[in-house]
């Protein structure tokens, strides 16, 4: 890692509360037995907190993970994206719900689109806690975005810098110090 600091993007009060409102607009918009599909593992702790408002807005939903890789342990993607475990619910015929901490090139989100989609559920919906717009190398697009922003390498709630800064409860900018 380069000599860096971390700057407060989104304050960890602001998160929790746009998380209850997305748990409130999915909960509106989909089915209640949702198949939650976390994409590990930047999105265990947007998941754990998304379940827990489903609790509060009424969607009672099963759980399941999958831990794909497209990142190295830096910040620049490698643009190829693997899985390293998958998960071992059956999809068929369920409305699926993928949810990832944030959409950057779509490449993560479009290969596990594609990979259930092949499983024959009923619907497939994307939440995400953030979203970079412009950003995009593929085509693709979340059904539920908690916030959009601009084009900043971000840490906590989940994501990471070279693995770390993940339990942070705000989402901080890294700060190159050069
Ligand atoms: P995409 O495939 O380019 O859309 O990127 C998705 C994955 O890259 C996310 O699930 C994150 O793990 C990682 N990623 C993208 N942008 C950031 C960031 O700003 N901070 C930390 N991880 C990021
Ligand atoms: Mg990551």
């Amino acid at each position: 890692m380069k000599p860096h600091h971390i700057e407060l993007l989104i304050p960890s009060e602001q998160v929790a509360a746009r998380i209850s409102t997305m748990a409130n607009e999915i909960t509106r918009a989909l089915p209640k037995d949702l198949m939650v599909i976390a994409l590990l593992r930047g999105s265990f702790v947007f998941t754990a907190d998304l379940i827990r408002a489903f609790y509060a807005s009424g969607t009672t939903p099963q759980v399941d993970f999958m831990t794909l890789e497209s990142y190295g342990s830096g910040i620049s993607s490698s643009g190829r994206v693997t899985v390293i475990r998958d998960i071992t619910e059956n999809v068929e015929g369920r409305d699926v719900l993928l949810v990832d901490d944030i959409l950057e090139s779509g490449r993560t989100l479009a290969f596990a689109k594609k990979l259930i989609k092949e499983r024959k559920p009923r619907s497939v919906n994307i939440a995400v806690m953030l979203e970079k717009p412009g950003k995009r190398k593929v085509e693709i697009d979340a059904d539920f975005v908690g916030f959009a922003i601009g084009d900043k390498f971000v840490v906590g709630m989940g994501l990471d810098y070279a693995n770390f800064y993940r339990e942070l409860p705000y989402i901080g900018a890294v700060a190159f110090d050069d």
